[in-house]
């Protein structure tokens, strides 16, 4: 979808009065003619535009669809999500994000898909999402450092995202903690999922794809996940309109990430990490490739690495799956 297109949108959307197409155009630069041709790819994506002769065009209303003409005009962002693809379907988003950038799509770049046929999660788990509830989307990222710190990108997020779906609990206090290194839980069911996934060369990153599902507006899961899933919509009791979620999550994430890009570490970020942090004060089982660590959570390291106390003294971790014990 294009800057025009998204640009009459804006302008239906933001007035309840006729518009003549000639006023539309007139504002962009356009013939009337080409201002029918923009409606009618608005029409097409779902939106209900009235057009009556001599009196224009007034917007009635649109699908709750994260689509870029319904998101980027709530975009406070210099680069995240100024190209913005929204798929009907797609296999999975981080896929589609990728081949973007092999071709050479732009830092910033976000895939959105209402469904997706085989999302994954980390370790080659499936990720379930209802489609059209939920957020499901890919973020392309081209940061200039050096790959050892792109673990703590999904620690970062997470970071972001927190106060984001904070809000969506309005003045209600919310139950959200981050689970590290890539969940929000919302008292211990999970809420939201982050894979992270790059393309690297020696020293250098050549892009890394973020790739984040969100439980939104889902009220039912399947049988196996019924335990352990839960959605913003079973925790608040409302629906939340999808775009303007993920425009906040990216206006949120992009001064985190430009200040975490021009520093070293996640220090500025670890107080609002450790003090949401869902393991605090938990025994913990974190299986890896190198096999299972038993331990107590001690804290997050500013380098993204979790600190536990285990049986031998105090033991680092990179990555892993992370199980609390006493729990499934
Ligand atoms: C996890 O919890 O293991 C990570 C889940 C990541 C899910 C998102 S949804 C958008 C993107 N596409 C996928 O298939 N996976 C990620």
């Amino acid at each position: 979808m294009n800057a025009t297109t998204i640009r009459i949108y804006e302008l239906l959307a933001e007035t309840p009065h006729w518009q003549s197409g000639e006023q539309l155009g007139h504002a962009l630069g356009i013939s009337r003619g080409a201002v029918a041709k923009h409606v009618g790819q608005l029409r097409e994506r779902g939106c209900v535009i009235e057009a009556v002769s001599r009196r224009g065009y007034r917007f009635v209303s649109a699908p709750d669809a994260p689509e870029a003409f319904a998101v980027v005009p709530l975009l406070t962002t210099r680069v995240l999500g100024r190209h913005l693809i929204y798929l009907d379907e797609t296999d999975w988003t981080n896929r589609e994000a990728a081949r973007l950038a092999q071709a050479g799509a732009a830092e910033g770049t976000v895939v959105v898909a209402a469904a997706q046929t085989a999302g994954r999660g980390r370790f080659q788990r499936h990720w379930h999402s209802q489609p059209g509830l939920n957020l499901t989307f890919s973020l392309l990222l081209r940061p200039s450092l050096e790959p050892a710190r792109i673990p703590q990108l999904p620690i970062l997020a997470a970071a972001a995202l927190l106060p984001a779906l904070d809000r969506v609990f309005g003045d209600t206090p919310s139950k959200l903690a981050i689970k590290w290194p890539n969940d929000i839980l919302a008292d211990g069911r999970k809420l939201c999922g982050i894979l992270c996934e790059c393309e690297t060369e020696a020293d250098l990153v050549h892009h890394i794809i973020l790739g984040i599902g969100i439980n939104v507006n889902s009220r039912r899961f399947p049988v196996d996940l019924r335990e352990t899933a839960t959605s913003l919509a079973l925790e608040t009791g409302r629906s939340t309109a999808l775009a303007p979620l993920l425009a906040d999550i990216l206006n949120s994430f992009e001064p985190l990430y430009l200040q975490w890009c021009g520093i070293s570490d996640l220090a500025p970020f670890l107080p609002l990490l450790m003090s949401r942090s869902h393991l605090r004060g938990r025994d913990l089982a974190i299986s890896g490739a190198a096999g299972t660590l038993h331990g107590r959570f001690s804290r997050i390291l500013p380098d993204g690495r979790l600190e536990i106390e285990a049986p031998e003294g105090l033991t680092t971790v990179h990555s892993g799956d992370v199980t609390l014990k006493g729990t499934p």
